[in-house]
């Protein structure tokens, strides 16, 4: 990456602005067109406007970024998924510029690198993340659920209020707690997370334009060059020690790929959970069912995955190609989106339905292909003990200020803001145990 402190664009360039929201762009005029996927319009109303585009393109293109695709057909993205020599990884975040590290490696491997690196990119990390390292994680990723819990509500048990915030005060911090955990960093780190999440994937460009010393480059520079003079148990020094054919690993990996866990470990998860607890707030049937059904919960979490799928990722045309009737040049952007191939009545019955016990459910939320999510054991094992706990604490809840909900922008869709009103969590109080789990 590079870092200038060149402040005549319109884009963010300067840090205090990190948290400011969205570069403002301007406004889409046709969505089949003039599409832009960090337009407030597009987080609020994305599956309306895949719908229509369903029948009306069902490619669409931009000349937005410098000229982008949106398919939103399943067929469609699963061909794009699966085709790695046209579509290349080396840019996953749709932005003004074009990567600079060439492929097959890119900026944060393995999401970012194509064949044949992205096979020694992936192999190393497989163990980390299999099913067995992360069941042992589930007690204390439950501990930590039940400690924000037990903060979040101690107003609502004292009588004080009986409004919180669920995505402030819990979702957005159990992803946080276990990816921090892992690499081997403080908790209390998961602010400056955020920081660099918002900046990466909600304000497209705006990373490479902080200085240096405020960028996750630096953040994680550091952080290497301590566990290389001092290992610890941790995937930080689990890379920064690796080999590859003998040879340890660039540094310019490491730090990629720390910087990949750090993004994709959280955001990904804070959204799921968070459109989780949305759509809980909204059904009351639902909520009964998860309380009372035990059996439907492994059911309810795909279908949460299915339906609020929060990723979409993108890929970079490696050269001039036709597709789906479209010619597309080399170097275009083409999105990715999961979440619309996953509303595709071609694909689901009832796709626009949440159906909780939904049997047949072969989603694409952790995408397909060579670069299908790695961490999907831990993302289902964190939404479902995160749901669980929830629920057992609150069983009952609805959103306080529909209007209030703040939803992210960019190519990772969960609240941000969750005001929820608490109507009964007395089970609980009276008897200090978990009454459902
Ligand atoms: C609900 C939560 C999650 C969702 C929906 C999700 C979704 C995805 C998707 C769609 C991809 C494919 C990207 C592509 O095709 O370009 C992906 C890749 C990846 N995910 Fe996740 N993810 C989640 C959680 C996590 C977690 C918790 C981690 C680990 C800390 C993680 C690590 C990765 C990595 C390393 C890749 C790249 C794999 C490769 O390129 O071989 N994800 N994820």
């Amino acid at each position: 990456m590079t870092y200038t402190a060149d402040t005549s664009t319109s884009e963010a360039t300067d840090p205090g602005a990190d948290h400011a929201g969205p570069t403002p762009r301007a406004p889409v005029t046709d969505w089949a067109t003039d599409f832009d996927h960090v337009d407030p319009g597009y987080a609020a109303r994305a599956p309306e406007i895949w719908d229509e585009l369903r029948q009306e393109c069902p490619v669409a293109r931009s000349e937005r970024y410098g000229g982008t695709w949106l398919p939103v057909r399943h067929t469609d993205v699963c061909a794009i998924a699966k085709d790695t020599d046209t579509f290349s990884s080396n840019g996953v975040v749709v932005h003004d510029g074009r990567p600079e590290i060439p492929p097959p490696v890119g900026f944060a491997p393995p999401i970012t690198s194509d064949p044949p690196f992205h096979r020694i990119a992936r192999e190393f990390l497989l163990p980390a993340f299999a099913p067995k390292p992360i069941e042992a994680k589930r007690e204390s990723t439950r501990e930590t659920c039940r400690e924000l819990l037990d903060d979040l509500l101690t107003g609502v048990e004292a009588g004080r209020t009986d409004i919180v915030d669920a995505a402030l005060g819990y979702t957005q911090h159990i992803p946080v707690r276990v990816i921090a955990d892992m690499l081997g960093v403080p908790r209390s780190d998961g602010d400056q997370f955020r920081v660099f999440i918002h900046r990466i994937m909600e304000q497209p460009g705006a990373e490479l334009k902080v200085e240096y010393e405020d960028s996750i480059d630096f953040y994680l520079d550091k952080l290497i060059a301590e566990r290389a003079e001092q290992p610890q148990d941790d995937l930080i020094s689990h890379m920064t020690h690796a080999t590859i054919a003998g040879q340890p690993l660039e540094h310019e990996h490491v730090r990629g790929t720390c910087a990949l866990l750090i993004v994709a470990g959280v955001d990904t998860t804070w959204s799921a959970i968070g459109a989780s607890l949305w759509h809980m707030a909204q059904h009351p049937a639902d909520r009964r069912r998860w309380v009372e059904d035990p059996d439907v919960r492994p059911f309810a979490v795909e279908e949460f995955l299915r339906f609020y799928a929060p990723v979409t990722m993108a890929r970079i045309v490696a050269e001039d190609a036709e597709f789906a009737g479209h010619s597309m040049r080399a170097n275009d952007w083409v999105l990715l989106p999961f979440p619309a191939a996953n509303r595709d009545p071609e694909a689901f019955e009832d796709a626009g339905e949440f159906v909780i016990d939904r049997m047949r459910n072969r989603h694409v939320a952790f995408g397909l292909g060579i670069h299908r999510c790695l961490g999907s054991n831990l993302a289902r094992m964190e939404l479902t003990v995160a749901l669980e706990e929830w629920m057992a604490r609150v069983p009952d809840f609805e959103l306080a200020d529909p209007e209030g909900v703040r939803w992210s922008t960019g190519q990772i869709r969960g609240p941000r803001e969750l005001p929820v009103r608490i109507l009964n969590s007395a089970a609980t109080r009276i008897s200090g145990e978990n009454p459902v789990v």
